[in-house]
């Protein structure tokens, strides 16, 4: 291949139909989160696949305890950051708690501002049964969904902690019939947060649709994290599934310090760092 060729293929955008392609070829779908321009450029440059404005920004970027403050306008403001960083990934980003569950109408509406106004190409959901007419309505205006089940987030008071999902047989099966049900509504993808090897396993092997997995083993067809977590930018988030690529929270910290240190000693800027 010419290197003009190799450089157009590099740039070729993700579609909800090349990951699926990817999955039919076995290959590993890559997906990280993103919430700012700069970020979201050097992640693509990376060549990851898909970036999605989680609504984890509420916790690493607002600073909130959970993800359940973060606003549709705040969420928006992400995206579209996010989105004009981007040549290659698709940019999926989350719809936040009190959007969507409940009534598809208002579901479709804040679809469509994500889409419209922050220029995503995709919407990310939490839950099976009790959002899937939610879902549909989406698919059917031609906005591409991806499901998200296990640990769920945004359910947090219902549940009272975040430890490992569906581990009883009940909470399994539902699991299962659930990301059916999201795969025969229409979804592109599915998100298992934090369930056991095993059933990820088995969700992978059951649906055609791509399944990203963060705490769901190695089985799925791609895997996400937190980018904030896993460059060591956030310290005190240490949950077994997580692994750290970089250190830069100390490295950030040395910085500032260093910076601080010159500021107050005069000696920044310098001359040749002068008009
Ligand atoms: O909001 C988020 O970052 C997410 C990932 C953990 C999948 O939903």
């Amino acid at each position: 291949m010419s290197q003009a060729k190799s450089s157009a293929a590099a740039h070729k955008r993700i579609t909800t139909s090349i990951l699926r392609e990817m999955k039919e070829r076995h290959e590993r779908i890559t997906m990280l989160t993103a919430y700012d321009f700069s970020m979201a450029g050097l992640l693509d440059e990376a060549g990851i696949d898909i970036l999605l404005v989680g609504d984890s920004a509420s916790n690493v970027i607002a600073g909130h305890e959970t993800t359940l403050p973060i606003t549709l306008d705040q969420m928006i403001f992400l995206a579209a950051s996010v989105v004009r960083g981007v040549k290659r990934a698709l940019v999926v980003c989350d719809l936040p708690f009190g959007t969507y569950q409940g009534d598809s109408k208002n579901a479709l509406q804040s679809s469509v501002r994500i889409m419209k106004e922050a220029g995503a190409h995709a919407v990310k959901l939490e839950g099976g049964e009790f959002v899937i007419e939610s879902v549909k309505r989406i698919i059917s205006a031609g906005i591409p969904v991806m499901g998200h089940l296990g640990l769920m987030p945004q359910s947090i008071y219902k549940f009272g902690t975040y430890v490992v999902r569906a581990t009883e047989q009940d909470e399994a099966e539902q699991l299962l019939r659930d990301a059916q049900l999201l795969q025969d509504a229409g979804c592109f993808a599915v998100v298992l947060e934090k369930i056991p090897s095993a059933l990820a396993a088995r969700v992978t092997a059951q649906l055609q649709i791509p399944v990203i997995g963060i705490g769901a083993g190695p089985s799925c067809d791609g895997q996400v994290l937190v980018t904030h977590d896993m460059l060591g930018i956030t310290q005190e988030f240490s949950p077994r599934f997580l692994r750290r690529y970089a250190r830069l929270g100390d490295d950030m910290r040395e910085a500032f310090r260093r910076y601080a240190a010159d500021v107050r000693a005069g000696e920044f800027p310098k001359p040749e760092e002068s008009y």
